[in-house]
C-alpha cells in the first residue's frame, strides 16, 4: 500500500477542548477515455475534464488579451518521453480548451534535438516572450527566445525564434547537461530583467541568475540567486512574490517591496517531488534568502504530498490571482502507457497564496471548475458514530466534486503522540483507515466498489480512502491526513484505467493528489462513502457532492 501523508496543525491548536473543524474538498475526476477496455491498444483520448496528456515537464501558462494559453511538453509520436515539442491550447476559463498547432518545435541549430521546458513572460508593452531550453547538436542545453508572429492574434498561433539564439549557453563551468527550465523573468527596480535557470554542480542544486537590459542579451550574474547543498538537479524552478496581508490575491512576478515575500519552488530531479521555501529577495545582493525555519531541501514543504511535479505558476492579471498548475505523472508502467495511448494529466489549476501566518502557502482549485458542477447532494449535521459507514448516493461517484467539513465535538480522547521525528507517511501506513483509533480515522472512501449481490464481504473491496486522525502532542492537536494510493484488497492490480483523486485539507493548507487505477469501481460501479473508524463519534457539519460535467477539450 502506498500512502501519501502530511501533518497539519489544527485550527484549534493550543486551545484545549474547543470544537474542532476539519475541512476537505475532495475532487475525484475520472475517465479521460470513453471506453474501458483492457485489450484496447489505443483508446480515445481525454474526455474527462483534467487537461490532456502532457508528457514530462510542462511549460508556460499565461494570459494574453483575456485568453489563457497553456503550452506543454508533448511527444506527438507517442505516450513515452521523446521528440518533445511545445503543444499549445487556449481557453477562456481554464476548464475548456482548444488546441492549436505546436507553438514551438525543433527547427534551428540551438533546439534541433528538442524543445524542452521554459516559461512565458509578459513584457511591459503587453508582448509575450517565451524563454525555453533547446538541445543543440552537441546535446548541450541552451536557452532560446521566441516572440509571437502576430500580436493581433489573441490565439498567438505562430511564434518566431529570434536570430540571436541561443541567448544563454553553458559556458564558464556550467554543466551542459544540467542547465534548463528558465523561469518567468522579472523586471528589477534597476530596470534590468532577471531570470533563473535550474542547474547543479555535483549535489549542489542551484538557480543560476542572468540579467538583461533588452531581453535579448543576457549576462550571467557571478553568483546564483540561491543554491542548496545535497539537493541535486533543480528542474522547473519557480520564483515569485506573494502578498503578506492579502490572502487569495496574487502579485505580478516583478512586484517587490514592503508586505511582499518571495517563494522559491524547485522540482528535485532525484526525488521527483517539489519543494518550496518562503523568504526574502534581497535586491542589493541579488540573492534569495529563505526565512528562518523554512527548510530548503527535501525535508521542506511541498505543494502537494502526492503525485505532482514540474509545476509552474503564472499571474492572472484578469483576476489578480496567481495560479499554480502541476503535472500528474502516471504510476503505472511505460508499457501500460503505450497500451493506453497516453500518459500524464494536468491537475486542476489552483489559486495559490500565502497563509495568514506567513509560514506556508494555501491552495484551492480555481472557482471556474465549479461551473461543471451539477445538482448537489447534501448532508447536514449528520452524526457518524464510531465504526459507521454511510453511502453518499445520487452522485456520479466516478466523476465528482465533494466538499465536506467534519465537526469533532470533543478531542479529549485524542491519542497522545510525540511528533518529533515521526514520519507521517509511515504513520499513515501503520495507522491506516482500517486501524481503529480514538478520534479518527474518519473521512471519505472514494472510488469504492459495492457488491451488487449484497454480499457484505465483497463491499468496499476496492476503495481510495482519504482520511484524518487527530493526535495530541503536548498542548496542541495535530491532524494527520492520509490518502492511500491504489488500495486494493485483492491482488489484482491492473493499470488499465485512469483516475485522479485530488484532496485539499485544512482549507487548502494540505494537498494530496493520488493516482489510482480502479478495477471494480469504474463508471457507475464507483461509489462514495463517508466513514468513521474511530471510537469517538464525529459529525459531518456539511457535505456537498456534485456530479461533474465533462470539460470540452478540442484537439
Ligand atoms: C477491446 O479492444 C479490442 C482491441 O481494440 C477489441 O478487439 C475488443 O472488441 C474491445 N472489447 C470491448 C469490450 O470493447
Ligand atoms: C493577425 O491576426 C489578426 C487577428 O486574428 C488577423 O486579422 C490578421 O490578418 C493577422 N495578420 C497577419 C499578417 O496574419
Ligand atoms: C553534469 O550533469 C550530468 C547530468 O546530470 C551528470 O551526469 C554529470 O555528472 C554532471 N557533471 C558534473 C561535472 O557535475
Ligand atoms: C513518473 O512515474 C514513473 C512511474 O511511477 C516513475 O518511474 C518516474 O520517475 C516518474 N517521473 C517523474 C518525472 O515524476
Ligand atoms: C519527543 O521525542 C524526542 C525525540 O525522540 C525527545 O527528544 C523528546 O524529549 C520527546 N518529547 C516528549 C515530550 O516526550
Ligand atoms: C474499519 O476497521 C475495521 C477493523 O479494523 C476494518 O475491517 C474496516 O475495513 C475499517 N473500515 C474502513 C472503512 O476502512
Ligand atoms: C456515540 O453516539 C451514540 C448514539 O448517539 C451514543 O450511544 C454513544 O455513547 C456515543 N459514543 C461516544 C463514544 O460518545
Amino acid at each position: 500500500m502506498a500512502f501519501n501523508a502530511v501533518w497539519f496543525i489544527g485550527l484549534c491548536a493550543i486551545l484545549l477542548g474547543c470544537g474542532f473543524h476539519v475541512e476537505a474538498s475532495h475532487q475525484v475526476y475520472r475517465y479521460l477515455q470513453v471506453h474501458h477496455n483492457i485489450t484496447a491498444t489505443h483508446q480515445p483520448y481525454r474526455t474527462g475534464y483534467h487537461f490532456q496528456p502532457a508528457k514530462h515537464w510542462i511549460n508556460g501558462p499565461m494570459i494574453y488579451k483575456g485568453i489563457y494559453h497553456f503550452m506543454y511538453q508533448y511527444n506527438p509520436r507517442g505516450a513515452v518521453w521523446g521528440h518533445i515539442v511545445w503543444a499549445h491550447a487556449t481557453s477562456t476559463d481554464l476548464v475548456n480548451w482548444v488546441h492549436y498547432e505546436p507553438a514551438i518545435k525543433p527547427s534551428i541549430e540551438s533546439d534541433i534535438k528538442g524543445c524542452w521546458s521554459g516559461s512565458t513572460t509578459i513584457l511591459p508593452d503587453g508582448k509575450p516572450a517565451i524563454l525555453y531550453t533547446g538541445i543543440d547538436p552537441k546535446k548541450r542545453q541552451v536557452q532560446n527566445l521566441a516572440f509571437p508572429k502576430n500580436l493581433s492574434d489573441p490565439y498567438l498561433r505562430e511564434w518566431i525564434k529570434v536570430t540571436q539564439n541561443p541567448v544563454m549557453t553553458p559556458i564558464d563551468g556550467i554543466n551542459a547537461s544540467s542547465f534548463r527550465d528558465p523561469t518567468t523573468a522579472w523586471l528589477a527596480p534597476d530596470g534590468q530583467w532577471r531570470v533563473i535557470i535550474g542547474s547543479k554542480i555535483d549535489r549542489l542544486g542551484k538557480a543560476i541568475l542572468y540579467k538583461s537590459k533588452d531581453f535579448f542579451k543576457w549576462e550571467r550574474v557571478d553568483h546564483p540567486l540561491h543554491s542548496s547543498e545535497n539537493t541535486g538537479m533543480w528542474e522547473c524552478p519557480d520564483f515569485y512574490p506573494v502578498s503578506v496581508n492579502l490572502q487569495g490575491v496574487g502579485l505580478d512576478t516583478s512586484v517587490i517591496g514592503p508586505n511582499v515575500k518571495h517563494v522559491m519552488k524547485v522540482s528535485l530531479d532525484d526525488k521527483k517531488d517539489e519543494y518550496y521555501t518562503i523568504g526574502t529577495y534581497k535586491l542589493e545582493k541579488d540573492i534569495y534568502v529563505p526565512d528562518e525555519g523554512s527548510i530548503d531541501d527535501d525535508s521542506g514543504l511541498r505543494y502537494d504530498y502526492g503525485k505532482f511535479y514540474a509545476s509552474k505558476t503564472f499571474f492572472d492579471s484578469s483576476k489578480n490571482r496567481r495560479i499554480l498548475w502541476g503535472w500528474i505523472n502516471e504510476s503505472d508502467s511505460v508499457t501500460d502507457d503505450v497500451k493506453k495511448g497516453w500518459s500524464g494529466v494536468q491537475a486542476i489549476p489552483r489559486n495559490i497564496w500565502l497563509d495568514k501566518a506567513g509560514k506556508q502557502l494555501v491552495q484551492w482549485p480555481v472557482a471556474e471548475i465549479e461551473n461543471l458542477r451539477k445538482t448537489p447532494v447534501e448532508l447536514q449535521n449528520t452524526q457518524l458514530n464510531g465504526g459507521s459507514v454511510l453511502e453518499v448516493t445520487s452522485v456520479t461517484a466516478s466523476q465528482a466534486d465533494v466538499e465536506v467539513s467534519f465537526n469533532l465535538p470533543t478531542l479529549e480522547k485524542a491519542e497522545t503522540l510525540n511528533l518529533t521525528g515521526v514520519n507521517p507517511q509511515i504513520l499513515c501506513s501503520q495507522k491506516g483507515a482500517s486501524v481503529k483509533g480514538n478520534v479518527g480515522p474518519f473521512g471519505l472512501l472514494a472510488l469504492a466498489s459495492k457488491d451488487l449481490l449484497a454480499l457484505a464481504s465483497k463491499d468496499l473491496e476496492e476503495q481510495t480512502a482519504i482520511f484524518f486522525r487527530v493526535f495530541k502532542d503536548q498542548e496542541r492537536f495535530v491532524v494527520l491526513m492520509c490518502s492511500d494510493q491504489s488500495r486494493y484488497m485483492e491482488l489484482n492490480v491492473l493499470q488499465i484505467d485512469h483516475s485522479i483523486v485530488e484532496s485539499f485539507g485544512g482549507k487548502g493548507k494540505v494537498c494530496i493528489t493520488s493516482r489510482v487505477y480502479p478495477e471494480l469501481a469504474i463508471f457507475d460501479k464507483a461509489h462514495l462513502y463517508v466513514f468513521n473508524n474511530g471510537t469517538e463519534n464525529v459529525s459531518i457539519s456539511k457535505l456537498s457532492a456534485w456530479s461533474m460535467n465533462k470539460a470540452t477539450i478540442i484537439n
